[in-house]
């Protein structure tokens, strides 16, 4: 059996993943230790919450009392760290938060993996530690990294901690850096589920600047199966880059929502641009491919109907947020920009 500790599993893609992976390993014991901010839902995790092989803790990674008496309680020797604060509007309205959770928490993460002798430290991290890219080009992991919000800034950090522990006391590390994913169970505060639940309620869709900054899309499904080869497969001290080729401009997605819904462009609304907005996203994905053998199975046609379909089916998910905590957010972030 492998005793993993599992960060952020009730966000969008710690959740994907705890309900993929218990879906089809046996062996893996998981403990989901997730402090449920604003993004954290236990209702993404109701077919797995009475496995034998899982349990949930609600806590914060920055306590490492509580990390370290995790690792001693459960026997933790892998950790696979989702957890942080994600989102970059959010980071440019207050950075605290970010350096808290995602520098320091990854931190105590850290101290506590070298103290109990980790098998392996995963961190789950971002293309946009690399910054942004002008019209040509792809990320690769040979790419300085140059990040620009303070979102990004806080996991280039945290990324510079995992690679110093894996340098100077040998831990063993590995990182992933992937593109903008999509799929259910995502918070609507990103773009894509953000633009589909406007669209179903007849509201505008607020598109940052020309609507021209490009993202490259990958459905969470391949990503968390990427992450599963890395955590099993990928060589310690490695990062690797996960990507499924996918570039779009903004306005291009947001009009292929629209038209799933049989919704008017006339929907659209140009705004403010986000301060500093990162123009371009594009990821070689080469290494992982060659030496893991992994590649994206999703298209993006078919899986973001799947994503739009979700949307639809699970109103009940996304009503309880839109009508509270998110709200509030939601009018301080778009009430200045519209
Ligand atoms: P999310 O915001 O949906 O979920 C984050 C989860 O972490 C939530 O469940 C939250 O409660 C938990 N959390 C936050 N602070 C915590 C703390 N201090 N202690 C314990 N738990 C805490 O994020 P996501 O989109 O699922 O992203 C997961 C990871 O993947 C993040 O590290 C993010 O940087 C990275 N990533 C995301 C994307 C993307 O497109 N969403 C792409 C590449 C990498
Ligand atoms: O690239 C990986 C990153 O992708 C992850 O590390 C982050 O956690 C994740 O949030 C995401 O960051 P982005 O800033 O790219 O995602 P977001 O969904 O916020 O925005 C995608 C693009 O859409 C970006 O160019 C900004 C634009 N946008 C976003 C929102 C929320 C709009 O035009 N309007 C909006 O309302």
């Amino acid at each position: 059996m492998k005793n993993i500790l599992v960060t952020g599993g009730a966000g969008f893609i710690g959740s994907n993943f705890i309900n993929y992976i218990l879906n089809k390993r046996d062996d893996y014991f998981i403990v989901n230790l997730d402090k449920l901010t604003y993004a954290g839902n236990l209702e993404n995790l109701k077919e797995v919450e009475s496995k034998k092989n899982y349990t949930f803790i609600k806590g914060d990674i920055v306590n490492s009392e509580l990390v370290n008496y995790i690792f001693e309680k459960y026997k933790i020797k892998y950790v696979i760290n989702f957890a942080a604060e994600s989102h970059v509007d959010r980071s440019i309205l207050g950075s605290e938060i970010f350096f808290r959770t995602n520098v320091i928490g990854t931190n105590v993460l850290l101290e506590a993996a070298k103290r109990f002798n980790v098998e392996r430290f995963l961190q789950i991290s971002t293309d946009e530690v690399y910054g942004s890219l002008g019209p040509t080009g792809l990320f690769t992991e040979k790419t300085p990294v140059a990040p620009n919000s303070p979102y990004s800034a806080s996991k280039a950090s945290a990324d510079m901690m995992v690679q110093s522990f894996n340098h100077t006391y040998g831990l063993p590390t590995l990182i992933t850096r992937c593109s903008n994913n999509y799929g259910p169970l995502q918070f609507p505060e990103k773009l894509i589920p953000l633009m589909i639940l406007n669209a179903l309620k007849d509201k505008k869709l607020p598109v940052y600047g020309d609507g021209m900054n490009v993202r490259d899309w990958i459905y969470v499904i391949d990503h968390n199966k990427a992450v599963e080869l890395v955590f099993e497969n990928g060589k310690i001290g490695e990062v690797y880059n996960i990507g499924a080729g996918n570039e779009m401009p903004n306005i291009e997605i947001v009009k292929i929502i629209l038209k799933n819904l049989n919704k008017s462009e006339e929907l659209i609304q140009f705004v403010k641009d986000r301060p500093g907005h990162d123009k371009r996203y594009a990821i070689d994905s080469s290494k992982i491919q060659n030496d893991l053998k992994w590649k994206p199975e999703f298209n993006f046609e078919s899986a973001i109907v799947n994503t739009i379909e979700w949307y639809l089916k699970n109103k009940k998910w996304w009503e309880r947020i839109v009508s509270g905590e998110y709200q509030n957010y939601y009018n301080k972030q778009y009430s200045d920009r519209i």
